[in-house]
């Protein structure tokens, strides 16, 4: 372990997660592969090869500069943004090639003005998108939904209505919901084939795309399962998934604590008994939350270790009892596993009441991924 903190990308998983998802997925529907935000934490370029060489159909991400990223890659599959444009933002989607989402005049009335300013010479594709219960983007309001698409295959050659499209709030625990919303999206479906029967219906997250075949429809936009997390926040194995991501770090430090003393800010840890700790240098820069003080074990040598006191912005500290119980220099995993021991980014999430989706997000710039092909180098 030459490196403070390091976080090991596995893509032969990425890839493999996302044959296994298509291979659940009701017939001829695609999978679109969510890299937004740094494919959650995982590094978008890569991230985005990685699916696609595991047959991902296209791309989404949610902002024009995270598009424009994949394209400055080299990347020439379809990228949908499946976020808010501003006006300055739309110059530099349309740049990108990508794809786009309407849900209001005003957007059309940007997206016909941004075509007439930019030198991009292609179609732009746009999607329409009704909000059916996630209470975010798209409209509400049906006939909104129809009149927008109306306006979209009137504007003339600079605009191609190709999808329909909608989100589901709470694929991963409420199954009548989602069906309510299902409910709702597909006379939309209907109504806009009725005017343009090629277009490309999707509704599925990957909480939908694993629990709900009649949501797959003609592509599912999974993020969360491609890097090989549950989007139940339970166990990826039962799905057949294998978590994409590790993180680890070494020990740095050991030292003696004698009953009384403490290890952190704040000496929210005092050893009762005659104990060891090892100094680990990650810390909440790195993406190690704050909440995990006191609160998650580590492995070392295969055995986990409770990680005791404050985490601080560099460093952590772990409880390992006695001197011989592990060494300096010794590889510690945050995230991953050793031996027999696994930590999951959902084992963390779970720690703090949040999801795995906050856990490899959270995974800082600052630490280096390192990505490779089950164990050789990528
Ligand atoms: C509109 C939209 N579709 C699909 C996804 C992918 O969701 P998941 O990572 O749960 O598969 C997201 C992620 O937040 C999203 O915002």
């Amino acid at each position: 372990m030459a490196l403070r903190a390091l976080a090991r990308v596995n893509l032969a998983a990425i890839e493999r997660n996302v044959s296994r998802l298509r291979a659940g997925l009701a017939d001829g529907a695609g999978l679109c592969a969510v890299v937004k935000a740094d494919g959650y934490g995982h590094g978008a370029v890569p991230a985005a090869r990685a699916a696609l060489a595991g047959g991902a159909r296209s791309l989404a991400v949610a902002t024009a500069l995270e598009a424009a990223e994949l394209r400055d890659a080299g990347i020439t599959a379809s990228v949908l943004i499946m976020g808010a444009l501003s006006d300055e933002e739309l110059l530099v989607a349309l740049d990108a090639r990508a794809e786009v989402v309407a849900w209001s005049d005003r957007f059309v009335d940007a997206l016909v003005s941004a075509c007439d300013r930019t030198s991009a010479m292609e179609r732009v594709r746009v999607h329409v998108k009704l909000d059916t219960g996630m209470g975010r983007l798209g409209t509400r309001v049906f006939d909104e939904a129809i009149r927008v698409a109306e306006r979209v295959m009137g504007a003339g050659p600079g605009l191609e209505l190709v999808g329909a499209m909608t989100h589901f709030a709470s694929a991963d625990e409420d199954p009548e919901f989602t069906a309510l919303q299902l409910s709702r999206f597909e006379p939309f479906v209907a109504a806009l084939r009725d005017r343009r029967p090629e277009i490309v219906a999707h509704a599925a997250n990957s909480a939908a795309t694993l629990r709900f075949a009649a949501s797959h429809l003609d592509l599912v936009r999974c993020g969360i399962a491609v890097y090989g997390c549950d989007p139940m926040n339970d166990d990826p194995l039962l799905h057949g998934l294998e978590p994409a991501l590790e993180l680890m770090s070494y020990v740095a430090a050991l030292k003696a604590a004698a009953p009384g003393e403490s290890a952190g800010y704040g000496r929210r840890w005092v050893a009762r008994t005659e104990t060891w700790l090892a100094t680990v240098p990650v810390g909440y820069a790195d993406g190690i939350r704050r909440g995990l003080t006191n609160n998650c074990e580590v492995l070392i040598g295969g055995r986990r270790f409770p990680l005791v006191g404050t985490v601080s912005m560099d460093n952590i500290t772990v409880e390992v009892g006695a001197p011989d119980a592990v060494r300096c220099g010794d590889v510690v995993t945050i995230i991953g596993t050793d031996g027999a021991e696994r930590v999951t980014a959902e084992e963390l999430a779970g720690r703090i009441g949040t999801i795995s989706y906050e856990i490899t997000c959270g995974v800082s710039s600052r630490v280096p991924r390192a990505y490779h092909r089950d164990g050789e180098p990528a």
